[in-house]
């Protein structure tokens, strides 16, 4: 018989459960996104973040066994995302995942979120251990060559912003609306990247770290001059901004991805987080995979943005490695996956990066 897990995400803005099987098969996966609670204060506010999984979660829950046509009996065990996160949130997964494993005498496994976004390729498409992860997400940027289910080294990552951060402060600072990716990319259409010259952070450093927040600060500047010079910002002005920071991020992450590869080769390359929907990113990365030999792999977007199924399926695989966590199992708001690496600088409105 296989493993049946079911697993609880509320690390952000999400509240997640669903249902995944061993052999790969996700038989539920529930997303409740909190994006009109948030709408008005342009950002995630994680007070109220708190209160909304408290008062969802269990439905979601409820109905990932319900869409999975199994009572919470039929499981063989409860997987939760304890950390990395803004903690309100992940104490409430926790406390929820600890209070279903106690009443039904079922396992229980604490998941790092980022290693449920790092396995996502296994659970999509069952690829073997070594590979490269690049998650890009509003919360998170680090390159991780992944070894096994609880084996990370990470190559580098961000020392400020998240890019998903820089494109949502990028949208606010043009006025266009929230998140900001999708405005972003859709304005960067019409627009000419070479018009603006903005800077490309890190690049004149050796090694696989990113900044993006001087990135945005750049694009704060041309719009303040274009705004002091001509009272106001045109349609083309908000293409050609959206499309050079657009191709910026692109080339630096593009850079730094073909250094990653370099430094500890690979026989894919894979990507997660919501910024990996964006497509001129999606071709660069294609590119530099194509360039070291290696082939690109980005998961189907609803489960390389947040979501329960990667939990589930990081539970499962830490299960099968002997992992097992019990009523002390600890909410962390900083986890991070490589213990022996640095810790990273900064952490962003949507919590620690770790
Ligand atoms: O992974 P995700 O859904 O949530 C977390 O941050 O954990 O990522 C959301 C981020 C937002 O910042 C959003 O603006 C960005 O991903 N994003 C994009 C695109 N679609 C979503 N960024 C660039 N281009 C896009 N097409
Ligand atoms: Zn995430």
């Amino acid at each position: 018989m296989g493993l049946t897990f079911l697993g609880i995400e509320s690390s952000c803005d999400d509240s997640a459960a669903a249902v995944v099987r061993d052999d790969r098969s996700i038989l539920a996966s529930v997303v409740a996104g909190q994006a009109a609670l948030h709408a008005d204060f342009g950002g995630v506010v994680p007070e109220i973040a708190a209160r909304a999984h408290a008062e969802k979660l269990d439905l979601c829950v409820e109905e990932a066994l319900a869409q999975a046509g199994l009572r919470l009996s039929d499981v063989d065990g409860i997987a939760v995302t304890a950390g990395p996160g803004l903690i309100g949130g992940v104490l409430s997964g926790v406390m929820l995942a600890k209070g279903l494993a106690a009443g039904s005498g079922l396992p229980l496994v604490g998941v790092n979120h980022l290693a449920g976004h790092a396995l996502t390729p296994r659970l999509t498409d069952g690829i073997p251990f070594p590979y490269l992860m690049l998650l890009v997400s509003g919360g998170h940027c680090q390159f991780l060559r992944v070894e096994g289910p609880a084996d990370f080294t990470r190559l580098g990552g961000t020392i400020d912003d998240a890019p998903g951060e820089a494109f949502d402060k990028v949208a606010k600072l043009l006025g266009l609306p929230q998140p900001g990716g999708p405005a972003v990319e859709a304005a960067a259409r019409a627009g000419d990247p070479r018009r603006f010259a903005l800077p490309r952070p890190l690049l004149d450093r050796p090694g696989c770290d990113l900044s993006f927040s001087g990135l945005k600060t750049a694009v704060l500047r041309q719009r303040d001059a274009l705004v002091a010079a001509q009272g106001g910002l045109h349609e083309q002005d908000r293409a050609d901004l959206c499309a050079g920071f657009q191709a910026a991020v692109a080339e630096v992450l593009a850079e730094k991805t073909r250094r990653a590869l370099a430094l500890a080769p690979a026989p894919v390359l894979a990507v997660a987080g919501g910024v990996a929907a964006n497509e001129s990113l999606r071709a660069a990365l294609q590119r530099v995979a194509a360039e070291a030999g290696a082939t690109f792999l980005a998961p189907p977007l609803r489960l390389c943005t947040d979501n329960a199924a990667m939990i589930a399926w990081a539970g499962i695989e830490a299960y099968q490695a002997g992992r097992r966590d019990g009523m002390e199992l600890a909410a962390r708001p900083r986890w991070p996956l490589d213990q022996g690496a640095a810790p990273m600088l900064g952490a962003g409105k949507r919590g620690a990066k770790a």
